[in-house]
């Protein structure tokens, strides 16, 4: 169907599911074991209920937002993920454009399917004075001299802000992405890891299972003096389930935390993430006052970032639905952010706040999940 047809993220993934190569669509949509965070992910953002002020004149709204200082058009980014390039020959260098255009910030992933050369090198020069609109998520390599490389290459490209994925020392169980074998196409292979041409093996054909066997399975909270020695910038770990870890990462003086389950692809049974924010309000509070809080998975709605917001998330991130739109060409990721925009002004509005410095926990009735 015609882009100006489609309402929504959910009718992105509808024309994703029909018209994407089977592989594609496996690796893209799938998650771990019974789908249970996955599907949470979604669903317990409908079970929390907005507590909407009326008469508050609400004719201009600005959904401007400020991530580690960057102003921003909205408070999205788009989320590390691997291998745009099945769904588009321009992967990730039509998402930086359109993100770009649109004023978000793209987290680039180690599993990119172009250098991050390539992808800085796609921006529009003219808007190249300001801060780098990418930032860049590390996975670390079991060859660490590699991930110093990529760390310095990534400097000098003027990325300033580095997630550290901690949730993935290995792929979770993802059936749908086994079924589906590889073909000998190699397209949307990662080109900064040097795993090379993913294989299928005996257990199937797991392509994040298979390209993520790079990743050191033994990081653990003492490696960070090495990656502060390799990385000036900022630091931001991404892939936070619990309210201990987070006041860790306070205490450890980072700038930022994503509360994340990888989308549901890695712990089946983990938290959905707008719990793991409540958990952190009840339980480790004094970490919104040390670093940004960002959420992501299964935001696919302006009514959900604004709930993130009002709970104390500085920014939401979104997986699936940017590869989804890209299935478009960069429009398609244009028109998705646009979207979002629209739903996100609207939510405002009929909360009754015209900026986000005005949402509050006051604003959302969180009782029906409230039992941690
Ligand atoms: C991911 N994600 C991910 N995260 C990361 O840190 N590095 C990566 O390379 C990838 N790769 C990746 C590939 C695909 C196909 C998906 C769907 C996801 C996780 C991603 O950053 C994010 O946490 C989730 O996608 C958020 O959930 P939603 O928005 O997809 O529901």
């Amino acid at each position: 169907p015609p882009l100006f047809t489609l309402l929504s993220t959910h009718d992105f993934e509808s024309v994703a599911e029909k018209t994407l190569a089977p592989k594609t669509w496996a690796f893209y949509s799938s998650a771990a074991t019974d789908l249970v965070t996955h599907k949470a992910n979604q669903s317990f953002f409908d079970r929390i209920w907005f507590r909407p002020r009326v008469l508050r004149n609400i004719r201009t709204r600005d959904t401007s937002a400020k991530i580690l200082g960057q102003k921003v058009e909205l408070p999205i980014m788009c989320s590390p993920a691997a291998m745009a390039k099945l769904v588009h020959p321009d992967g990730e260098k039509a998402i930086a454009r359109a993100c770009q255009s649109k004023g978000i910030i793209q987290c680039v992933s180690t599993n990119a399917s172009f250098p991050i050369e390539d992808i800085a090198s796609s921006l529009s020069p003219s808007q190249n004075n300001g801060p780098s609109p990418l930032f860049f998520q590390l996975y670390v390599s079991k060859t660490r001299a590699a991930s110093e490389a990529l760390l310095r290459q990534v400097w000098s490209l003027g990325i300033r802000t580095v997630f550290l994925t901690v949730d993935s020392p290995l792929a979770g169980k993802r059936e749908a992405d086994e079924r589906v074998r590889m073909d000998d196409d190699q397209q949307g292979i990662p080109m900064m890891t040097g795993v090379g041409k993913p294989l299928n093996d005996k257990r199937g054909g797991g392509l994040g299972r298979i390209t993520g066997s790079f990743i050191d399975e033994g990081l653990d909270w003492s490696d960070l003096p090495w990656l502060r020695r390799h990385w000036k910038g900022k630091i931001v770990l991404k892939g936070i389930m619990c309210a201990a870890d987070a006041s860790r990462a306070a205490q450890e003086g980072l700038d930022g935390i994503v509360v994340s389950n990888h989308g549901g692809r890695n712990l089946d049974t983990a938290p959905p993430a707008i719990l793991i924010l409540l958990d952190l309000h009840r339980n480790a509070p004094h970490v919104f006052d040390t670093l940004e809080v960002y959420v992501d998975g299964g935001i696919r709605r302006g009514t959900d970032i604004l709930k993130a917001i009002c709970l104390g998330a500085t920014a939401v991130s979104l997986g699936r639905p940017f590869l989804y739109s890209l299935n478009y060409g960069p429009e398609g990721v244009e028109y998705l952010i646009d979207m979002l925009k629209e739903e996100l002004s609207v939510a405002m509005a009929l909360v009754g706040i015209t900026a986000l410095e005005q949402a509050h926990p006051g604003l959302v009735n969180t009782n029906d999940v409230d039992y941690l």
